[in-house]
């Protein structure tokens, strides 16, 4: 019985530090934002408008502020924490921003 506990904590752990690529950030909030940005945001720029070299978004707050707004463009009726799963999966992906003002 100890065995198994040990070893699902092992499980768990290593499950975990596996998907925690932002420290913070949760695995699963961000699988949501990808789904959530492909869904709604994906078929008119591709990595090209996020990863171009000049890039509009210069801190995680502005590509916050950018999620905003193209939530209100396309009238997603996204709550804050859709706002800030999309953000974090931007950041992840491309930006790579400090995280900042993240609250649920
Ligand atoms: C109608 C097409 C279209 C849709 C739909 C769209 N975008 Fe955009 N987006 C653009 C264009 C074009 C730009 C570049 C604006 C510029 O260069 O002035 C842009 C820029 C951005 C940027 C800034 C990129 C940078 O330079 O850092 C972010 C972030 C962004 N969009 C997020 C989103 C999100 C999130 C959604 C979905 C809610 C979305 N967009 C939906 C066309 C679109």
């Amino acid at each position: 019985m100890k065995y198994l506990a040990k070893k699902y904590l092992r499980v768990m752990f290593l499950v975990l530090s596996t998907f925690s690529l932002v420290p913070g950030a949760d695995a699963l909030d961000q699988i949501r934002g990808r789904l959530l940005y492909e869904t709604h945001c994906g078929e008119c720029h591709s990595e090209s408008v996020h990863g171009r070299r000049v890039r509009m978004a210069k801190d995680y707050e502005d590509v916050r502020q950018w999620v905003k707004r193209w939530n209100i463009q396309l009238g997603a009726y996204w709550q804050s924490e859709e706002i800030e799963d999309v953000t974090a999966y931007l950041n992840t992906v491309y930006y790579q921003y400090p995280p900042t003002g993240i609250r649920f």
